[in-house]
């Protein structure tokens, strides 16, 4: 498992690219497996959970091909990589094996387009991860009342159709509000089904969007997407289509705090500001300044950082994904901070860390209230989950001395060349290779 070392201290300061949205592709690529012919996917991020759902649609028949990227950056957005183009060429496997969901959850991603296309779907059933309980009832909730029946055999979900599904009118909304997956599961599988589907309570994330928009592009007849109200007219079939991901906005406002952390200035090229739109209210309260100049995003900060209080929220509100950076960077605030979480109550394992650092957090229930500090210092620390690994990253890009963060395959999941873009703009940040780590 490789580990980064980082050098603290250095203000970042230049331009980095962002790449497009990891769970906006995961779950786009899920839905191309309705599709009848080619569809060709632009602003693909290079991420190790892109491959593991790659793979899990080459087992169920889609064959993927990528091309080399563009020399330069042309037309509509970052050629970091080059396109993706897919086709499913054998509709005769069903199955998401063990092996692949416990990699990655997003792969329940699939139930819903199986369900519609091919009438079947086993999916294991994925367990608890980092970040808490993290059920899949409403997706099966909601694919039932489209009409599929489901049993649970030997840890999997198995669901059929018979038939075809059939559109209704539901409530999608759970315990926490909205789901996000959950919604894209079922508008997916309602895209095929006979009739119309409307779904109450649908989550709003910029993400239901792109896909929303990718499946109209197929043929599909969805409207509302962006609202919590998704209307769906069903559709007898879907055909590939060309198009881009959106920017990945954890990303960006990743690197938006990178840029506030080290009192640096960074432009980010090729994002929506849009869609960060309650992460840059929080900031600018910080004293983080951001100007939007097209698709380009100039980040700088004040000095002082005042603290603030902040609760995840679904969208349009400040995203969960971004707490655990939110919390890096008020550790360094002149006073006392609050942070509830609205959405995964126990997404938190990066507290324990930050304090090894030198933070001052402390938690209660859902809630971490954090004395800011003078600084952070360079430590030993292990990465938990995704976004808890990219707020060490933040935490060590300004902490005095070296940092040094094992197992960032956490990081490699969601962040493309993290480190080389980094690097970049100023950062002293090493990878270390699992056989020198070792030694
Ligand atoms: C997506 O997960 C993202 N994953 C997560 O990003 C993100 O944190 C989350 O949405 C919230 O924004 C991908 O897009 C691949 P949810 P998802 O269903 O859809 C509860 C990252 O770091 N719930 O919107 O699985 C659930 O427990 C990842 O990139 C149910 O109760 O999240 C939570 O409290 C991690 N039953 C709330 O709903 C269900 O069937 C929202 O979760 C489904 C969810």
């Amino acid at each position: 498992m490789d580990s980064f070392l980082i050098h603290g201290g250095y203000r970042l300061k230049g331009k980095i690219e962002i790449s497009g949205s990891k769970n906006s592709a995961l779950p786009i690529l899920a839905a191309c497996l309705m599709a009848e012919g080619k569809t060709t996917l632009k602003g693909v991020p290079r991420l190790s959970d892109i491959d593991s759902m790659n793979k899990l649609i080459g087992e169920l028949g889609c064959h993927i091909y990528r091309h080399e990227p563009a020399e330069k950056t042309v037309g509509d957005g970052p050629n970091l990589n080059g396109p993706l183009d897919l086709e499913v060429r054998d509709e005769t496997q069903c199955e998401a094996r063990y092996d692949i969901v416990k990699t990655m959850r997003a792969s329940i991603c699939v139930l819903g387009p199986l369900l519609a296309k091919r009438g079947k779907a086993i999916v294991s059933i994925p367990g608890g991860c980092a970040i808490g309980d993290r059920p899949v009832d409403l997706h099966v909730r909601g694919l039932q009342k489209l009409g599929a029946e489901f049993r649970t055999e030997n840890g999997n979900i198995v669901g059929e159709v018979r038939g075809r599904l059939k559109g209704c009118r539901m409530y999608l909304g759970g315990a926490q509000g909205p789901t996000v997956l959950g919604t894209i599961n079922v508008m997916c599988a309602a895209a095929l089904a006979d009739g119309e589907t409307v779904l109450v309570g649908a989550a709003c994330e910029p993400e239901v969007v792109d896909c929303a928009e990718m499946l109209n592009k197929m043929g599909a007849k969805i409207k509302g997407h962006g609202t919590p109200e998704i209307r769906i007219e069903g559709v007898d079939k879907l055909t590939g289509c060309e198009h881009r991901i959106i920017p990945d906005r954890i990303e960006c406002g990743t690197f938006m705090i990178a840029a506030a952390i080290t009192n640096g200035e960074l432009e980010l090229k090729h994002c929506n500001l849009d869609h960060l739109i309650a992460v840059t209210d929080r900031l600018d309260e910080v004293g983080v300044k951001t100007v939007r100049e097209n698709g380009t995003i100039f980040v700088s900060s004040t000095r002082r950082l005042n603290p603030v209080e902040m609760t995840t929220q679904p969208y349009p509100g400040f995203p969960t994904d971004l707490q655990a950076q939110l919390m890096a960077l008020l550790c360094l605030a002149d006073g006392m901070s609050v942070i509830t979480e609205r959405i995964f109550p126990d997404r938190f394992l990066h507290v324990g860390e930050l304090n090894r650092m030198g933070g001052r957090i402390r938690k209660e229930g859902a809630t971490a209230v954090i004395q800011g500090v003078k600084e952070l210092q360079g430590a030993s620390v292990m990465a938990s989950d995704l976004r808890a690994s990219a707020a060490l990253v933040l935490a060590g890009l300004v902490a005095k001395g070296t940092t040094r963060i094992d197992r960032v395959y956490h990081i490699d999941r969601g962040y493309e060349k993290i480190e080389q873009k980094l690097v970049a703009v100023g950062a002293q940040i090493e990878r270390i290779k699992e056989t020198k780590a070792v030694a």
